[in-house]
């Protein structure tokens, strides 16, 4: 009663307006609503195709001078908008026609990959539904769903009943929640320490990260962000193409003789340049011995999981005490998409807090899931969904032979440049990346290396390629990282044509 002496009808009917008026931007209920979806899904869904159909290579061209101009010039946040159809024809132009392809054959500088149509699929409902994975009353079935791949993963890579995990945005993140649950196990097991109250121990100057000289710069980042320092980071040996495990102990054993205290090895499955992966049993068992924390960085290499001719490779992978894989890599999943998993679920109790309004114990006496608990983020997207359709739809066997596909391009690739006295090749690759580089006739290194940074700028410049590069023992080398099960051998030999023409010109 007394609310409708408040409301007059002429506010009941500038309400109502404004709602009609809001209405418009959302998706919703109404007809209007409904047809804009649909017209708009299609108008977008047209563009990406025709652009994927039309792209004749992997950039087109523009320099970053004429991006930065074009972006400049527009009014990103106007005080009144314009109309839906004229945005999108400008990110059109924009955004997808100055994309990197990542569906181009000649894509292959990084660890990015083309995307399967079914995770395309997912990403729709992902976006349009915004579950958020933090608390149950805001995700039941993705939270159900996204538990149950964990499980699957679980088992999939050979962990026991007590092992869980968690969809992370990706290696980074994996990489340092392992550090992070290592650190603070080994403050409880050695000094009975609670990180999560007290901050570090007095100790924590102490502690040291191991890892082998070519693990990612993000082990270095997750040790300095976690308040060791990156020079807590240790690099057991100088090798970039090995884990030498007698480098190992005989690290551990120097830094315990100095009064340190070893509390972790980080091993890589897949190195980032080299795709180089350690004897993961054999390291884990070294590190067990000495009462170290072991992470393997799988972000690279997870995938081999579903490979027959090449699981092997992962062989002890079942012994860490955490691992990251990513699938926005090798397993085709739209970024982000991440997982990492640890062995011993109650290491999650490192990071568990509670907050009344998401998820207090109540709901956990209740039998409610609230999947925040596992995580270093609150609100999180329902990337497991990505996954989850594909992997249904595609099915073990098949990825697997896509794997196999992409790695046995890159044996042949690596073969054709280890017989061309035109190239150099650093390494022979366990999965598909192959590290060479344009041999001009100049044996100065410097002139070397100028020769094979400008082959590379000029191929992203004009748009032909995008190619990687990195460096061998101080020189430096080119990259193709051969992840896109859809590029043939005539593709990457019509590439190293180009190279070759490039670095002759550059000669003379
Ligand atoms: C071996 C390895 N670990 C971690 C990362 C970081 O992963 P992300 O870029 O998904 O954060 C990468 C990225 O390339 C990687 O190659």
């Amino acid at each position: 009663m007394i609310l409708q002496e408040h409301s007059t009808k002429k506010n009941d009917q500038l309400l109502h307006e404004a709602n009609q008026a809001f209405k418009n931007y959302f998706l919703n209920d109404s007809d209007e609503s409904i047809t804009a979806y649909r017209q708009v899904i299609s108008k977008v869904a047209e563009s990406i195709a025709n652009q994927i159909k039309e792209q004749k290579q992997p950039y087109c061209g523009i320099s970053p001078a004429s991006l930065k101009e074009e972006i400049a010039a527009m009014e990103l946040f106007p005080e009144t908008g314009s109309s839906l159809n004229e945005v999108l024809d400008r990110t059109k132009k924009l955004v997808i026609e100055s994309n990197i392809s990542v569906y181009h054959p000649h894509c292959l500088a990084h660890l990015h990959c083309p995307t399967f149509i079914a995770s395309l699929a997912a990403e729709m409902i992902i976006s349009a539904f915004n579950q958020s994975m933090d608390s149950w009353d805001q995700a039941p079935a993705a939270t159900m769903i996204e538990q149950a791949l964990c499980d699957k993963l679980c088992k999939l890579y050979g962990f026991g009943p007590n092992a869980d995990a968690t969809f992370t945005g990706g290696g980074t993140m994996s990489n340092f929640m392992g550090l992070l649950l290592a650190r603070d196990h080994y403050s409880k097991k050695h000094f009975n320490w609670n990180i999560q109250k007290k901050g570090l121990p007095p100790e924590a100057n102490k502690f040291r990260i191991l890892c082998a000289e070519n693990s990612h710069f993000t082990i270095a980042q997750s040790a300095s962000i976690l308040g060791l320092g990156q020079n807590a980071v240790v690099k057991i040996n100088k090798n970039v193409f090995e884990e030498d495990v007698i480098a190992l102990e005989n690290t551990i054993n120097e830094l315990k003789e100095q009064g340190l205290l070893p509390i972790a090895y980080v091993t890589t499955a897949g190195t980032t340049d080299f795709g180089t992966i350690g004897s993961i049993d054999i390291l884990a068992d070294c590190a067990h011995k000495h009462g170290l924390w072991i992470h393997v960085d799988a972000a690279y290499g997870g995938a081999l999981i579903l490979s027959e001719k090449h699981k092997h490779k992962l062989n002890g992978i079942e012994k860490a005490d955490s691992v990251t894989v990513d699938f926005h890599k090798l397993f085709y999943q739209p970024i982000s998409c991440g997982v990492f998993i640890v062995k011993d679920r109650s290491s999650f109790e490192f990071i568990r807090l509670h907050a009344d309004y998401l998820n207090p114990e109540s709901n956990e006496e209740l039998g409610i899931l609230d999947l925040v608990y596992k995580s270093i983020q609150t609100t999180r997207r329902f990337d497991a969904l990505k996954p989850f359709i594909a992997l249904q739809h595609i099915g073990k066997k098949k990825f697997g032979e896509m794997l196999d596909h992409t790695i046995e391009l890159a044996e042949e690739v690596s073969s054709m440049i280890e017989h061309d006295p035109q190239f150099e090749l650093a390494y022979l690759t366990p999965i598909n990346a192959v590290v060479f580089r344009y041999l001009p006739n100049s044996t100065n290194e410097k002139e070397r290396a100028a020769i094979n940074n400008t082959i590379k700028t000029k191929l992203l410049l004009s748009g032909k390629a995008i190619i990687g590069q990195t460096t061998v023992n101080d020189k430096a080398f080119l990259k193709f990282t051969l992840l896109n099960p859809m590029t043939r051998l005539t593709d990457v030999v019509e590439l190293l044509d180009e190279i070759k023409q490039i670095g002759k010109q550059l000669e003379q």
